[in-house]
């Protein structure tokens, strides 16, 4: 299949390309778009043939839900049922945005969407390019991350056109995903919400809007034995790059001296090691292939490079990275997850 690749500037947005994208979703095509998260993998929400291609695309397993996108509340209403209180308050604060509900859903919407579970998860973007192709589609648009799946998700249209060039119809170019950490996702069907995949929106923000939020238990179990997670995306082995990924985690200096010592240890035994820094840390490390991810002082930095780094490690051939935690608080804690599952929970404690 010829991809098309589709440059359009979020500032300036040329509505000529969105009407042409969004008749090709509507019509059953597959298109790539840029969100504030990350670039999704569109298709028509209602149509059961375009969602099949979806799956086959990123070879992404069948049980795995897709998230619905939106850019007009009412039709939440038109997609599911039992809509409670809070839920329609944490839509009003942090719609569009980072913020996935998951919602008992409607018989409109297709079992293939929600992998068969009888809820449907859904979202408001904040890309003006995303809102501007979902009006234009005029149908909901079923979109997860635009990557192969395992990888890590894109956050720029030149990870989407490396994992999916030749697999989907068109490929919006639109700059980068700037929050670079998929949304939030919470099961809005209890009371208190239970925050299923931590992302973009923090749990304090949550807290702070609603008083009351859980967490899924399966997210801080490492083998995942006992319990099972409620977002079924979260059991897959997630963002990793082609490279094995340690985390060190501990306090600062002690894990770049733990890390100086397995770079000597990894490079005796020919093995070609890479550090994920920040930008607090970057000259501490004896390493020809050290990327600072960000500033930790401002872990949004860290959030916005954090798979585009992951990629860059596999560009540059490097076997093993050493990867140092940050704070799980705010963002971190969306930070932290995806790193863990990038290293397969592969963990060094230092004390
Ligand atoms: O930021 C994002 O959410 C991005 C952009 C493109 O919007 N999308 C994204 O989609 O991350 P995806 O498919 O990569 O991840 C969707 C997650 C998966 O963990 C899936 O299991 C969960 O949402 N999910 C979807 N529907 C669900 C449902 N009905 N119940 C529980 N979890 C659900
Ligand atoms: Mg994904």
């Amino acid at each position: 299949m010829k991809t098309e690749i589709l440059k359009i500037n979020r500032d300036n947005i040329d509505i000529d390309k969105i009407k042409y994208a969004a008749k090709v979703l509507r019509e059953g095509g597959l298109v790539a778009f840029p969100t504030e998260t990350v670039y999704g993998l569109g298709a028509n929400a209602l149509n059961e043939k375009s969602l099949k291609k979806i799956f086959e695309a990123k070879g992404r397993p069948s049980d795995n839900p897709l998230i619905v996108h939106i850019a007009d509340k009412k039709d939440v209403y038109q997609l599911t049922l039992d809509i409670s209180e809070y839920a329609e308050k944490l839509m009003d604060m942090f719609w569009p945005g980072a913020l996935t509900l998951v919602f008992k859903k409607d018989s409109k919407v297709p079992d293939i969407v929600t992998a068969g579970l009888s809820t449907v998860a859904l979202r408001m973007p904040q890309h003006p390019i995303a809102l501007e192709l979902i009006r234009e589609a005029k149908v909901p648009v079923a979109a997860p991350s635009a990557n192969v799946s395992g990888r890590p998700s894109p956050t720029s249209s030149k990870h989407v056109i490396e994992d999916l060039n030749g697999k989907v119809d068109v490929i919006i170019e639109g700059g980068n995903a700037n929050i670079g950490v998929e949304s939030t996702v919470i099961d809005a069907t209890l009371w208190p919400p239970v925050v299923l995949r931590p992302g973009g929106i923090s749990i304090e923000q949550l807290k702070d809007a609603i008083g009351h939020i859980n967490v899924d238990p399966a997210l801080f179990k490492e083998d995942g034995d006992k319990f099972v997670p409620k977002s079924p995306g979260m059991k897959y082995k997630h963002y990793a790059p082609k490279a094995e990924v340690i985390v060190i985690e501990g306090e600062v200096l002690k894990v770049a001296g733990k890390i100086n010592t397995l770079i000597e240890e990894y490079k005796c035994k020919g093995i070609l090691p890479g550090v994920l820094s920040t930008k607090q840390t970057r000259s501490f490390y004896k390493c020809e292939h050290v990327v600072s991810v960000g500033d930790r002082l401002e872990p949004e930095t860290i959030a916005a490079n954090l798979f585009k780094a992951l990629r860059d490690f596999d560009d540059m051939g490097v076997q093993v990275i050493l990867a140092e935690a940050v704070e799980s608080t705010g963002i971190g804690l969306a930070i932290m997850n995806r790193m863990k599952k990038a290293a397969g929970y592969k963990t060094i404690y230092v004390s």
